[in-house]
């Protein structure tokens, strides 16, 4: 098996041992996911490929993350449905993930209505259900709105 990944344009980032990779992120969003899953506040080595070619996207960013940690799936599929997440185990490939819009969104965003109870009880979880799958509508549980 070979130990770097020659498909990269050239680029040659290791194969991991163990952890994630979490492909096919549409590019330039590579950056926004990083922070998003707050990945630089973890003691793990961490590989961020942009701007990358990719047979099915065009462009595509990827994430290497050495280290089985929690990825937040749910933020994920909400950020883009069409990511990938490859679980690597002892240098293998063990399982890959595709993702979808989740149903409901538990501290993913914030509801911005300012009269919503959410935003005087800072103890509450802000909770969004899905309204409107095809044009990517989520409503807050508490007063409704809509998170644009
Ligand atoms: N990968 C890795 N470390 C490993 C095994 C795989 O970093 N030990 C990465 C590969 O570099 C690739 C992804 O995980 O980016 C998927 O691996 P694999 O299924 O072997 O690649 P492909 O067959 O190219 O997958 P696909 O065609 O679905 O993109
Ligand atoms: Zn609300």
């Amino acid at each position: 098996m070979l130990k770097t990944d020659n498909m990269l344009d050239g680029l040659n980032v290791d194969k991991i041992t163990s952890g994630y990779v979490i492909d096919h992120i549409k590019a330039g969003y590579g950056m926004s996911i990083y922070k998003h899953l707050r990945l630089d506040e973890l003691d793990c080595s961490i590989a961020l490929i942009q701007n990358v070619k990719s047979s099915k996207y065009g462009r595509k960013d990827i994430i290497k993350i050495q280290g089985l940690i929690d990825i937040d799936m749910d933020m994920l599929g909400y950020i883009d449905p069409n990511i990938t997440v490859i679980t690597v185990k002892n240098h293998e490939v063990r399982g890959k993930q595709t993702l979808k819009l989740p149903v409901k969104l538990t501290d993913v965003v914030k509801c911005k209505n300012p009269r919503c109870i959410t935003s005087n009880e800072t103890s509450l979880s802000h909770e969004f259900r899905l309204t409107d799958r095809t044009k990517k509508v989520y409503r807050c549980v508490y007063c409704e709105q809509e998170n644009k």
